[in-house]
């Protein structure tokens, strides 16, 4: 199989040179387009959506129709692998995810095992086959999990939180038991990324949103070292192509350099950190992802264009390793014009910054 005919994407996470900075933007697919909340309404709710592939393709090709984006990303949703593990998952509207059977017993978390990728998530394998087929080799699909300590944030308090008192009660009370959560569902991330890859996935992706939310010592021992464990056992090739990798920790800006040592190709930025700093910070060691504010997106188009020209200076010179991306999942709320200013200024400022 040869590289899609757009391929900046994935020479920008490799290192190799190209002709602009490709950006795509994080949830890219979703409410803040009138198209994809036609396609939900059809679906009937968001799971439903995620577990039909035929309308789940639909969703994924429309940011891709309407803004010149260097990467699709398969639509779906991290807490997939949880209720592929029997907790329930059901979406309250407008309230979120929440879990019908939250993880807090000992002997409930002593019988959690990883699903089987292709028999309790087919329906992800599918969407992402039939991603790849509509995509013509046009630009590469990145696929993508939670991270196994986002994961279980989810897992145990049942739902969103702000203050995550009964997993990080179980971290200091019995942190056997939280290892146990991590160590299963690492396992099953790894062979979920895995499927994937060989079901089409050019390129993974792991969220990792809530890691930020740990102490220093805990975010080493409850997050980063399951991300590397994963890191370490996904497929690097398919068809002899290079599979990249990027990590990326919501507010992990202190751990950018623990970051890009875990094997990844490329670390994800949220905003609050400066992406020259980064560089300077990581070194060659890895590409870099990100990181627009996303609420940067309701200034006007000027402005949006001018607050993307601020991150690639700061990025400084060079031909290579820059993903451009928001710093975080782009709002529900954001005007679509928006996104077309942001597109052309990146795509325009980056060849500019080449001559
Ligand atoms: O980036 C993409 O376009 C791919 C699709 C994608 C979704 N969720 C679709 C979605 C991806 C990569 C995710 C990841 C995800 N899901 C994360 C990690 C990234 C992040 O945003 O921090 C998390 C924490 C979740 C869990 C989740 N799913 C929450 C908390 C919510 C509710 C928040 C909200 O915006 O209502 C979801 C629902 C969800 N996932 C939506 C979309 C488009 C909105 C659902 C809808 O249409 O009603």
């Amino acid at each position: 199989m040869s590289r899609p005919k757009n391929d900046t994407f994935l020479r920008a996470l490799l290192k190799e040179p190209t002709e602009y900075t490709p950006l795509w933007l994080m949830r890219q697919a979703g409410r803040y387009l009138p198209e994809y909340c036609e396609t939900r309404k059809r679906a009937g709710d968001f799971l439903k959506l995620c577990k039909s592939p035929a309308l789940a393709c639909e969703v994924t090709l429309q940011p891709l129709a309407r803004y010149d984006l260097d990467a699709a990303i398969l639509f779906s949703d991290i807490l997939t692998v949880p209720d592929a593990m029997g907790l329930g998952l059901y979406f309250a509207e407008g309230e979120g995810p929440r879990f019908e059977r939250p993880l807090r017993e000992e002997w409930a978390i002593n019988n959690l095992s990883a699903p089987d990728s292709y028999e309790h998530l087919g329906y992800v394998m599918d969407a992402v086959g039939e991603i790849r087929r509509a995509l013509d080799n046009s630009v590469p699909l990145i696929g993508f999990s939670g991270s196994p300590y986002t994961l279980a944030c989810y897992m145990v308090e049942g739902q969103g939180s702000s203050d995550f008192r009964h997993i990080k009660g179980m971290l200091y009370n019995r942190p056997d038991l939280l290892h146990r959560i991590l160590s299963v569902t690492a396992d099953a991330v790894t062979s979920y990324l895995n499927a994937q890859i060989d079901s089409g996935a050019q390129a993974v992706m792991i969220f990792d949103t809530w890691g930020g939310s740990l102490s220093h010592a805990a975010y080493r021992e409850f997050s980063l070292a399951y991300m590397q464990r994963i890191v370490a056992g996904l497929q690097k090739e398919k068809d002899g192509q290079r599979i990249p990798c990027i990590v990326f920790t919501k507010n992990g800006g202190l751990w950018l350099e623990q970051i890009a040592a875990i094997g990844c190709d490329a670390v994800g930025l949220d905003w609050t950190v400066d992406i020259g700093e980064a560089r300077r910070r990581v070194g060659d060691q890895v590409a870099l992802q990100g990181n627009l504010d996303p609420n940067v997106l309701f200034a006007a188009p000027e402005i949006v264009a001018a607050e993307a020209r601020k991150v690639l200076d700061s990025f400084g010179p060079g031909n290579t390793g820059h993903v451009f991306n928001l710093g975080h999942g782009i709002s529900q709320f954001t005007p679509p014009e928006s996104v077309t200013a942001l597109v052309e200024a990146v795509h325009g400022h980056s060849r500019l910054l080449r001559k």
